[in-house]
């Protein structure tokens, strides 16, 4: 085996403590992935409001107790505590950083009632980040490399580089920026810049571009060691298509040796029907008829009769413009003429939120909407629907889809990102589900309706797909040694 890594793994949501997407997931999972080959991964995320700490057994460590940190010309307490992640045979580490003028709100970024961006973000993530590396000398463990994932988390390169490169201890550690949605940037007016403590030459580097503005990524692409993206197709979507480099093209072009695409993995020990935990019916790939049971039980949860030969589609989603939001508005009436069944799960725009909920009453015996965050019915979702939507108008690599097709869930997907590269068309002879091209209502409502007929009227062709999707492996296997090689590079 070849000498593991120690990595400080940087993110703003680590799933159980905290989810709004599948950041969340992936910091759960690639780490314990990346244990297991050896490294010593540890995570270190905010713990946003008061979380149980007895049942998630988060404990104290004193040395890291009521620690001071300077930002914006204000002084505030912090203290550091612990806890494990655990998976079957692997495990890892994970410090959470408690604070009561930042985090004590349980919101990760918007305040959760009135659902608008904290105003004081820049702060809340600066002081996140700026921690990270102050409590380094006295954690008595050093990271080779330090993995920042997505804004909130992009200052961390600069402010090693610029602000603790005299500090002996941490000066050498490398990093590396993962980005996981180039549309979330962390744009803030230039008086963010201020509290940041990094010297004018940054600004000079990275600020000129932005029309006054200071933007966290950029600061973190120009400035980490590495920079990867969720999936190949969508680094090379980013670098290609100058509506998706959302006005990133210029300083994507200069870093382009050190950019690489590594395609998420998936955590078959949570994410999967043989052994989920939350589902009724357990089932393989040779059990399929186990499958219908779940779709039994979800459909009668929402008074919903189950029908032998009607489909039930599933959406489990941010309810957000990039998600494709906009041709679901306009696909969905037309669609729910159709002989089919639909359960949607997601929480976002209001806008969007309204429509579903119109939508339900008018097809109340057809259309199930729950706005709500829920972990649990997202399983039931994945185990108990036929088919599974995702328009998305990009896509860095999306987990659902991944998920889905190891449910027998087949996905309807637009061919983009990591949709691509994770979704085979069904006319090919290992196809796993339908894909469509153009970001166009039209085009999506005529895929949906083509599964849906598929589905009715050639089962053979439907179970292939099925078994198709269920045979394929996206664990973390390939993708946490890509990792892994890429700390080699970084280190050697
Ligand atoms: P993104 O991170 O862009 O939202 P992904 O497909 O990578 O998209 O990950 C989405 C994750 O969030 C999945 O684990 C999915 O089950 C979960 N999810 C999204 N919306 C909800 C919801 N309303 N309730 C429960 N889980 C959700
Ligand atoms: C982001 C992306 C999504 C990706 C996830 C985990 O939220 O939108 O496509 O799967 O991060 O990397």
């Amino acid at each position: 085996m070849t000498k593991g890594y120690n990595v400080l793994f940087v993110t703003s949501e680590v799933f159980p403590y905290s989810k709004t997407g599948g950041l969340a997931d992936i910091s759960n999972s690639l780490p314990q992935a990346l244990n297991s080959l050896g490294n010593e991964v540890r995570i270190i995320s905010p713990k946003y409001g008061q979380l149980d700490e007895r049942r998630l057994q988060i404990h104290e460590i004193k040395r890291l107790k009521d620690l001071k940190m300077d930002v914006a010309g204000k002084s505030t307490k912090f203290s550091i505590k612990s806890s494990f992640i655990h998976g079957k045979n692997t495990k890892a580490q994970i410090y959470l950083l408690e604070n009561q003028d930042y985090f004590k709100n349980k919101g990760i970024y918007q305040n959760i009632k009135t659902k608008e961006d904290f105003s004081n973000n820049d702060e809340r993530f600066l002081f996140f980040s700026k921690c990270v590396l102050e409590i380094l000398e006295i954690l008595q463990w050093k990271p080779d490399v330090i993995h920042c994932n997505d804004w909130q988390t992009a200052l961390i390169p600069a402010l090693l580089r610029k602000v603790y490169h005299k500090n002996p201890h941490i000066k050498d550690i490398k990093t590396v920026f993962t980005v996981h949605n180039l549309a979330y940037q962390g744009d803030f007016p230039k008086s963010a810049f201020e509290k940041t403590g990094l010297p004018d030459s940054v600004w000079n580097e990275v600020g000129g571009y932005q029309k006054g503005r200071f933007n966290f990524l950029r600061t973190g692409l120009h400035y980490a060691d590495k920079i990867t993206t969720v999936s190949e197709k969508y680094a090379e979507e980013i670098r290609k298509d100058k509506s998706l480099s959302c006005g990133m093209g210029d300083v994507l072009e200069k870093r382009k040796r050190d950019i690489s695409g590594i395609l998420n993995g998936i955590d078959y020990n949570v994410w999967n029907p043989s052994v989920d935990k939350v589902i009724t019916y357990r089932y393989t790939y040779q059990e399929i008829p186990l499958k219908y049971e779940n779709k039994r039980e979800l459909l009668s949860k929402f008074n919903l009769p189950y029908k032998e030969n009607t489909p039930l589609i599933g959406m489990v989603s941010r309810l957000v413009e990039s998600k494709g939001m906009d041709i679901m508005v306009k696909a969905l009436p037309e669609l729910l003429k159709e002989d089919i069944q639909m359960i949607i799960l997601g929480t976002g725009e209001e806008e969007y939120q309204k429509f579903l909920m119109n939508m339900k009453k008018k097809y109340p015996n057809k259309l199930i909407v729950q706005i709500a965050f829920d972990e649990n019915l997202a399983h039931h979702i994945e185990a108990g629907a036929d088919m599974i939507l995702m328009p998305s108008k990009y896509e860095p690599c999306g987990l659902t889809q991944m998920y889905s097709l190891k449910y027998g869930t087949v996905p309807i997907v637009r061919n983009t990102g990591g949709l691509s590269d994770t979704v085979i068309d069904y006319k090919k002879a290992d196809g796993n589900g339908f894909l469509f091209n153009k970001f166009d209502a039209k085009e999506f409502l005529a895929t949906v309706k083509n599964a849906v007929s598929i589905y009715r009227k050639n089962k053979q062709k439907w179970y292939t797909i099925i078994r198709n999707g269920m045979a394929l492996d996206y664990s973390w296997k390939v993708s946490a040694a890509k990792y892994m090689n890429l700390y080699k590079k970084l280190t050697s």
